[in-house]
């Protein structure tokens, strides 16, 4: 049976913890310049029907250290679920490539590709969530504090994507997750509450920043209009005003609170530049990550640790 990367809870806490562990040994093979062709001459077909920087490059290099090969699909070469069914290029790509990642609008197209392609499939970001990130983040957090035990994160602004994928981490690892969003941009109710009820972890969701980030271990806040909502993006800056995280907001967390940004960063808006270019802020480390944990989720698919 091959194996899809959607959702985090497509792996168990154990697979997690076995992910942490090949995130760290590909880390270090890198960093020392020792080759590890895990996936070699296996080839990864991407499709991206968004812009992005750090997914496209993250995994093209992650599967050339891999030995292997990655093609980059973009939104003007496929024209999916337009030119051509998803199902149909679920297929195709079964038939050229070993594996298949994309960024796609629409969950229910990843959903498609899923479960008509005869290789894994992962998720590099749809409207509804970011596994890939969530996954970098979390490791990253256990690199800079040791440990996961006690982890309090305070998300700050839009009840997204990406925050959705905290909340399915919520479901696999304890923590308090707390959010402060403003009224109208609450997460997914269904998905707090399958989080809520799975009992491991403990959700806030309130509307004052303020009233959530004291003592949290990490502050963390995405742009206020994601790809897609450009339109919004003016009506949104109103409202999200009071949700900037600046230098009160990280005073008001504690000197042991992280910053951290899946990025990109709209400066000045969501964050300033005085918190994002802080000692405490950890977003590049975030984002180096981003390729080593993806190299470890390819590797775990295919079934080549
Ligand atoms: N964080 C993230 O996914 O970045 P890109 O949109 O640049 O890929
Ligand atoms: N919420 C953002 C995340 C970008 C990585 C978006 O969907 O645009």
């Amino acid at each position: 049976m091959k194996r899809d990367f959607l959702h985090i809870t497509d792996f168990s806490k154990e697979e997690i913890d076995g992910l942490f562990e090949l995130s760290a040994r590909l880390k270090k093979e890198v960093k020392e310049g020792t080759p590890h062709h895990l996936l070699r001459e296996k080839t990864l077909a991407m499709i991206f029907q968004k812009p992005s920087a750090r997914t496209r490059v993250s995994f093209e290099t992650g599967m050339f250290q891999l030995g292997g090969h990655a093609l980059f699909l973009g939104p003007d070469n496929l024209g999916l679920g337009k030119r051509e069914a998803t199902r149909d290029l679920a297929r195709l790509f079964s038939r050229y490539n070993d594996l298949i990642m994309a960024r796609v609008f629409e969950h229910d197209h990843i959903l498609d590709l899923a479960k008509y392609a005869s290789v894994p499939v992962i998720n590099g970001l749809t409207d509804y969530n970011h596994p890939c990130q969530i996954m970098a983040d979390i490791f990253t957090v256990l690199e800079h504090r040791g440990h996961l035990d006690d982890l309090t994160l305070s998300f700050i602004g839009d009840g997204n994507n990406v925050f959705h994928s905290w909340m399915y981490l919520a479901q696999r690892l304890p923590m308090k997750l707390n959010l402060a969003c403003p009224e109208g941009y609450e997460p997914d109710e269904k998905l707090v509450e399958t989080t809520r009820l799975a009992g491991l972890s403990k959700v806030t969701v309130a509307h004052d920043p303020f009233d959530i980030v004291a003592g949290s271990d990490v502050i963390y806040t995405d742009v206020w209009a994601s790809m897609g909502q450009e339109e919004e993006a003016a009506d949104r800056a109103k409202v999200f005003q009071p949700f900037q995280v600046n230098s009160k907001l990280m005073k008001a967390a504690g000197e042991q609170a992280y910053f951290m940004h899946c990025l990109p960063a709209h400066r000045g808006d969501e964050v300033t530049d005085e918190v994002i270019d802080s000692h405490r802020s950890i977003v590049f480390d975030e984002a180096e990550n981003r390729m080593h944990v993806q190299k470890a989720i390819m590797v775990i698919l295919m079934g080549a640790p």
